[in-house]
């Protein structure tokens, strides 16, 4: 296969526990780099200075980092939810070699989407204050979603996510299963979310705020190895596909059905926080598109040895950014705020109309 996964030379062997299983080596990296403390952070770095350089922003620029983060929340929350309640069953599944030791990685894997989530929901309370953020609506799924999120459509790609992880942890089919980590692993990690980072990156030049950024760098190395994780188990999908195995067949077809299906999400995202607020703090949606292309021919063409057709995928994101440069988005959030306080007073909640 074109990917290859050093493992770590451990001196330990065992007897249930294959030690040189990839999956082990990713489990024992997750111990040793994912189990960084969110409340530590937040004590040691403070949120002060952030709190600081946010009130001497522009109003747009505050916007912009809050619309940012409003896709990072309600993603990571989809990413966390759907870890525990179906990758979980998934890295059991018989399509995979090695599951004891996938299913100790999984664990690893779900607590750092958990603490993801709670970095990015206690940073804005405390440090952009209270957006009304809905929470009381569908507590079941950590609040309805923010209004921003749902407004561009972004919030579809987490709901398909929802639909691909279910199905896939039930049927345990080898097409089913790379689907579903095709849009979580390579689309919702791999592309939104370093496209992201990527965004964070650009901005610290003109809002460098410090908490925001230390965790960031932790996000950033954590979901590296959650990428690798999803370019590991697709490659394994992908290998027996070409060994000829049977119930394999249609595995690639099905990744790159996924891609086309699902990457115009891209415009969603970036839309948010460039051009819907004019990008005051100068991301800029063509660099982000180009840094997508890469990592598009980084993780399906050359990591997975897949065949991606480079102008479809950029005509897909045009055409969708230039269906949301047609839509009027501040409308759309005001429909999404007055429905949810319409859903909040039936469910006989807070009125705080
Ligand atoms: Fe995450
Ligand atoms: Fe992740």
């Amino acid at each position: 296969m074109a990917v290859t996964h050093a493992t770590t030379s451990t001196a330990f062997r065992a007897e249930r526990i294959d030690t040189e299983s990839k999956w082990y080596d990713l489990f024992q990296k997750g111990v040793e780099l994912g189990t960084w403390d969110v409340e530590k952070l937040f004590d040691e770095v403070g949120f002060e200075a952030d709190r600081e350089i946010l009130a001497s922003l522009e109003p747009a620029e505050r916007t912009q980092i809050r619309y940012l983060l409003s896709g990072f929340l309600d993603g990571e929350f989809a990413v966390g939810e759907d870890a525990s309640h179906h990758l979980q069953r998934i890295a059991g599944a018989p399509c995979f070699d090695d599951n004891e030791e996938m299913e100790m990685y999984m664990t690893m894997f779900t607590l750092t989407e958990h603490k993801h989530t709670q970095f990015i929901d206690v940073y804005m309370h405390e440090v952009l204050g209270e957006q009304d953020a809905f929470a009381d609506l569908n507590p079941k799924r950590g609040g309805a979603r923010v209004p921003i999120v749902q407004a561009t459509g972004l919030g579809d790609v987490y709901d398909r996510q929802g639909q691909l992880t279910a199905r896939a942890a039930h049927s345990t089919d080898p097409v089913d299963i790379a689907k579903a980590l095709t849009v979580y692993h390579m689309i919702v990690e791999g592309l939104l979310a370093r496209g992201g980072f990527y965004s964070i990156n650009k901005l610290s030049g003109n809002a460098p705020l410090p908490l925001l950024n230390h965790g960031f760098k932790f996000i950033s190395t954590d979901e590296g190895r959650h990428i690798t994780h999803g370019v590991e188990a697709l490659s394994e999908l992908i290998e027996k596909e070409r060994a000829g195995e049977p119930e394999f067949q249609g595995v690639s077809r099905a990744i790159v059905d996924v891609l086309y299906e699902n990457v115009a999400s891209i415009a969603d995202f970036g839309y948010m926080f460039t051009d819907a607020v004019d990008d005051p703090l100068e991301i800029g949606f063509d660099d982000l598109l180009l840094r997508v292309g890469r990592l598009i021919d980084g993780q399906f063409n050359e990591a997975l040895d897949l065949d991606v057709d480079h102008h479809r995928v950029v005509g897909l994101v045009a055409d969708r950014h230039q269906e949301c440069l047609e839509t009027d988005v501040d409308d759309a959030v005001r429909e999404y705020r007055k429905l949810y306080r319409r859903k909040r007073a039936a469910d006989g909640g807070r009125d705080d109309d």
